[in-house]
């Protein structure tokens, strides 16, 4: 299949562009578009057919679930059979923005989109493109990050296109996510709202709403965020964390290997990242994508504090550090 690529304006995007990719979902196709957080790759949310193809064109396994994307509030009672006074509250404060809110499904959404569990993931995402998709469509749409499965997500159309040209049919190009990590996930369905994944809507942020919240998923039962695998989110070039990033850089390089770190503070080779998490966040795939371009034989990252506005970073970093 040809893939192909279309330039569109992020903040007012061209209604013949959103047309034409509309026109792709509703067929049953696959289009990759830009959010806030990272690049989506979408397919008609209620359609079991369509949503099959995200997973054969990301090699996903079947046991981790989609998030179904709305382009306004009003229109999750179309996904979900309840919909609990916190996630009114915390989408109140939070959507549009890099906020997932699990709830009971409702029949409508197919099983291939909750891996067969009884709770589905909704999002209101924060950019104007994805919202006239959505919107055109006419449907919620299921829209993981676009890229192969396990390896790093996408923050801007370049990096789609290095996993997936070829398997979609469409990519619409709005230049850069300025959010740069996965939203954050939060269960609803429990009395206390538990985070599944840590994002930009950190911790304290949910706390200062919605009173106490717990973290990481339940050992048991549904809970479980069957899409927090230890690795994933990798480069191809394995990557190391540590305290002591020069250190560490000057260890690998004695022993032979081509060696490059990511870090602000550093000695040796490096590429500077910043010390606020919300720049470094919005800069770190896009980095990773660059330093992961088979010239060196391992990335060492500088981990950076353990604070909960460093959380989510923390985690993807962890995550792509993991071998397995
Ligand atoms: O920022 C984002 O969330 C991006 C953009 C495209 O919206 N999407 C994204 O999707 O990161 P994905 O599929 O790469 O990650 C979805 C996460 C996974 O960890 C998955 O396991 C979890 O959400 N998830 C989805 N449905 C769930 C459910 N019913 N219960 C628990 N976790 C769920
Ligand atoms: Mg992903």
């Amino acid at each position: 299949m040809e893939t192909s690529v279309l330039k569109v304006d992020p903040t007012n995007p061209e209604s013949d562009v959103i047309g034409r990719a509309a026109a792709v979902i509703r067929s049953g196709g696959l289009v990759a578009f830009p959010t806030e957080t990272v690049y989506g790759l979408g397919a008609k949310g209620l359609s079991a057919e369509a949503v099959a193809g995200i997973f054969n064109a990301k090699g996903r396994p079947s046991t981790n679930p989609l998030i179904l994307h709305v382009s306004d509030a009003s229109e999750v009672l179309n996904v979900a059979a309840d919909w609990p006074a916190t996630a009114q509250t915390l989408a109140a404060r939070f959507w549009p923005g890099p906020l997932t809110l699990v709830v009971p499904k409702r029949d409508s959404v197919p099983h291939i989109v909750t891996a067969g569990g009884p709770t589905v993931a909704v999002r209101c995402p924060n950019h104007a493109v994805a919202r006239a998709l959505i919107r055109a469509a006419g449907v919620p749409l299921a829209a993981p990050s676009a890229n192969r499965s396990t390896e790093l997500s996408p923050t801007r159309a370049g990096h789609v296109l290095k996993g997936l040209n070829g398997l979609i049919a469409m990519v619409l190009d709005g230049g850069r996510c300025s959010g740069g990590l996965e939203s954050t996930v939060v269960d609803v369905t429990g009395e206390i709202p538990r985070v599944l994944r840590p994002g930009l809507i950190t911790v304290p942020m949910l706390e200062a709403v919605c009173g106490r919240v717990e973290v990481g998923a339940k050992s048991e039962g549904v809970a479980r965020a069957p899409g927090q695998m230890a690795k994933h989110y990798s480069p191809r070039t394995p990557l190391v964390l540590a305290e002591d990033a020069d250190a560490e850089h000057r260890r690998l390089k004695d022993a032979g290997l081509r060696v490059i770190s990511l870090g602000y503070d550093l000695i040796y080779d490096y590429r500077f990242i910043s010390d606020d998490p919300a720049e470094y966040a919005a800069d770190l795939y896009a980095l990773l994508h660059e330093l992961d371009n088979g010239l060196y034989d391992q990335i060492v990252v500088e981990m950076p504090p353990d604070t909960p506005e460093w959380a989510a970073v923390r985690d993807r970093l962890t995550r792509a550090a993991a071998r397995e």
